[in-house]
């Protein structure tokens, strides 16, 4: 519980600390990997290098400075970095460490500045941020480890099955090695998955690119090039291998209601789509289902929309663009990008709840089109194949 003299220090030094924050968070990670080596196996280098999820964290922190002031909108604004989280199973007892060497970082970089006073504050802000997340993330563990087919921490999955869906994307059906039963999820989620690669701990995040069915899990998988888990994957793994996975997670499901819905992928993007669909399908709401892909070769899933069309033939409405398109390509719908026109040619009537997911730049551009066609903010929902980051419109 922060005093009234804590609050008003860290509302004064907030802006000292936001204006500092590229700095401390530089100094954060390397001092919390070179201190606790075992929690730096939990974060992805590739998002080290970037920025994005370093600057995710610390300004999380500074974020709660206004956010706590609403405990209602705190909770619901939290739920990402929760659902990241729970995903990776974090602990209770690590987020000491996390505090202390974030402390330890404010202290180096503003030096002086940091009275004990003041130390004291943000200490105490952090401490209550950290009780409200430890809360919110023991609540989605228990709730999953009791339902019918949950488990705690990590369980082992067997690779029962593999297909090849497009050029670059293979899906890898997982069932669980002690034969038992296994959650429901919400279509849309995604599970973490840990595998051990040379020796050392690697965790991932993939969406569940299938339907909950209470004996498996689907995960559809794009080989990166120069990717160290994808690869591993694609090129190593195979069917009787197995890996652990943690509690699926996430943010990107379906609004309750009979709103139509537009469905909008790029690449990979679709894996949380087909779940998405069939649920809403299944509900008896009017989807359309708008995906871009390179070509022909690069184009997942396209049978398993044609068996979602002809179940929900008046429900559904597909379109596919391939960016470039030879003579076999002729009978795609479109050629080129997504862009505004043809989605306000597709956009369906009766304020549709949108969702697009694929990189970043598709996702700005859907973001933009959208807004363009009067499509409401919270009627338009995105999640980010890693790190979440503000979209440029934003
Ligand atoms: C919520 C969520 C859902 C996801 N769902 C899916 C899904 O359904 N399907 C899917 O395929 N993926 C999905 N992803 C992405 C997935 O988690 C991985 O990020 C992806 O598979 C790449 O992992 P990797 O280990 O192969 O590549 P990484 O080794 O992590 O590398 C990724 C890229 O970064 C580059 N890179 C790596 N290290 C550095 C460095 N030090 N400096 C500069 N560049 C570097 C690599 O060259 C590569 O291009 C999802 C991610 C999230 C967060
Ligand atoms: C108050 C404390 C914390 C805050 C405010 C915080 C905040 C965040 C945020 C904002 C993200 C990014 C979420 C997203 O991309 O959607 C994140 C991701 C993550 N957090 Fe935390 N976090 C805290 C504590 C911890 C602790 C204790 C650990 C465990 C060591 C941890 C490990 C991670 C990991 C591994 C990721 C994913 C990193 C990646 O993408 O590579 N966090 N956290």
């Amino acid at each position: 519980m922060l005093t009234k003299d804590q609050e008003r220090l860290i509302e004064a030094t907030a802006p000292v600390v936001a204006e500092h924050l590229e700095t401390i968070t530089s100094r954060f990670y390397p001092l919390m990997f070179s201190r606790y080596p075992e929690v730096a196996v939990l974060f992805n280098s590739a998002h080290q290098a970037d920025g994005a999820q370093p600057r995710a964290l610390a300004g999380a922190v500074l974020a709660y400075v206004q956010l706590r002031r609403d405990p209602a909108r705190a909770r619901q604004v939290l739920g990402t970095v929760v659902s990241k989280h729970v995903s990776l199973g974090i602990r209770p007892d690590q987020y000491p460490i996390v505090g202390e060497c974030l402390m330890a970082a404010i202290g180096e970089v503003l030096g002086d500045a940091v009275t004990p006073e003041i130390a004291d504050a943000w200490g105490a802000l952090y401490e209550e941020l950290a009780g409200l997340l430890i809360e919110l993330e023991d609540h989605r563990y228990h709730e999953f480890a009791q339902r019918k087919g949950g488990w705690r921490g990590t369980r082992t999955f067997r690779i029962a099955a593999t297909r090849q869906e497009s050029a670059v994307i293979r899906s890898f059906v997982l069932a669980p090695v002690d034969a038992g039963p296994v959650a429901d999820f919400a279509p849309g989620q995604y599970i973490g998955v840990r595998l051990t690669i040379d020796g050392t701990p690697v965790y991932r995040h993939y969406s569940l690119s299938a339907s909950p069915n209470g004996e498996s899990y689907r995960l559809s998988i794009k080989r990166e090039s120069e990717g160290r888990v994808s690869r591993h994957l694609h090129d190593v793994l195979g069917v009787g291998d197995t890996l652990e996975l943690l509690p699926p997670a996430g943010e990107l499901t379906l609004v309750e209601g009979d709103a139509p819905l537009m469905l909008i992928s790029g690449g990979v993007g679709q894996t949380p789509m087909l779940p998405l669909a069939a649920q809403a399908l299944s509900q008896g709401r009017e989807v359309v289902y708008l995906h871009a892909a390179l070509d022909s070769e690069h184009h997942a899933f396209a049978g398993e929309l044609a068996a979602l069309k002809a179940a929900y033939p008046p429900l559904l409405t597909c379109g596919v663009a391939y960016e470039r398109a030879d003579a076999e390509d002729a009978e795609v719908d479109h050629v080129g990008r997504l862009d505004r026109a043809l989605l306000a040619r597709y956009l369906p009537a009766g304020a549709p709840h949108c969702y697009f997911v694929g990189p970043q730049g598709f996702m700005t551009a859907m973001d933009q089109a959208l807004a363009a066609l009067d499509v409401d903010a919270d009627h338009r929902h995105y999640e980010h194949f890693g790190p979440s980051r503000p979209l440029d419109a934003r």
